[in-house]
């Protein structure tokens, strides 16, 4: 029987009474999917999984889909990212601050996340939250003027953090080889986004990937997004969640921003990472147009 209890005031939800090394009845999984949807960040305390367990688990949201960054795949699956500042002999055992800056997973494609679930096998003695801002709290705190400025726009989207891409610092977007980078996609997203379960609009993806807007010269775009991502990240948005050995967290990306905190090297940090896309391509029809506007010179 699933317990829900509230991680903050806003959104989060710890589940408890449910052990995710077995597998779900329909039942039990929408249960879960409710609290999902209405906690926006949910999770399980002290589960333990196999790979294929926690594969398992991942794939009742949606199907997975490795992440660009092949070399740390886990071996037993390349669904299975391992996120780790762990170093053995001079080589990294996984890849280190992963997602330092607010960000949604995967809006730099076409079928965005649908969610991300993170198992945690090793916890730093200091630190290693990672910070949740709702996005539909920020899409409703804006003023009625900005909602009527915003509700038509599109976002251009590449892969890459847009407040830093010098790639010898631990803020940039985890560094791509040329040959990943060739792979990446011009995309575009609805500013505000309606979310394809509950309908409701939130912000998305304002801060991260998105470097431009549809029709809008890029100083005036900038200077919109970095409005909307300094608004959208403020405090009274935010939550911090907390990991021991074993946690799983899920969160929503159609309705979240999130970031990996700064973790002091002395301090060992591995999780493996699931990506679930949503079901759709949502980006794909307004790829054609963004791409015909860059080549018009944006
Ligand atoms: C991520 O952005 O996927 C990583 C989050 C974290 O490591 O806290």
């Amino acid at each position: 029987m699933l317990h829900l209890k509230p991680l903050s005031a806003g959104f989060g939800l710890e589940a408890t009474g449910v052990d995710l090394a077995h597998p779900l009845s329909d039942a039990a999984f929408s249960e879960i999917e409710r609290a999902f949807l209405d906690g926006q960040v949910l999770v399980f305390r002290q589960q333990r999984l196999t790979p294929a367990q926690f594969l398992a688990f991942a794939r009742r949201f949606g199907p997975p889909e490795p992440h660009v960054i092949d070399q740390f795949h886990h071996p037993a699956d390349p669904n299975i990212l391992i996120l780790s500042n762990r170093v053995e002999n001079g080589k990294p055992l996984g890849l280190a601050d992963a997602g330092t800056y607010f960000h949604t997973d995967y809006s730099y494609l076409d079928v965005p996340a649908r969610a991300t679930t993170l198992y945690s096998i090793e916890v730093p003695a200091v630190g290693g939250n990672t910070l949740f801002a709702n996005q539909y709290a920020a899409y409703d705190g804006l003023s009625a003027a900005m909602k009527r400025r915003i509700d038509p726009l599109l976002a251009i989207h590449h892969y890459g953090n847009r407040h830093n891409q010098d790639e010898s610092t631990r803020t940039v977007a985890s560094v791509l080889t040329a040959e990943q980078k060739a792979r990446m996609p011009l995309i575009t997203h609805p500013v505000a986004r309606t979310h394809p379960a509950t309908g409701r609009k939130a912000l998305y993806a304002v801060s991260g990937s998105s470097f431009g807007i549809v029709g809008m010269p890029d100083d005036e775009a900038h200077a919109l997004l970095d409005e909307l991502a300094s608004h959208a990240t403020q405090p009274r948005y935010q939550l911090s969640v907390t990991y021991g050995i074993g946690d799983v967290v899920i969160w929503d990306n159609a309705s979240l921003l999130h970031s990996a905190t700064l973790v002091d090297p002395a301090h060992p940090r591995t999780l493996w990472r699931i990506t679930l896309k949503e079901a759709a391509p949502a980006g794909r029809a307004e790829a054609i147009l963004a791409s015909a506007f860059v080549n018009g010179g944006m």
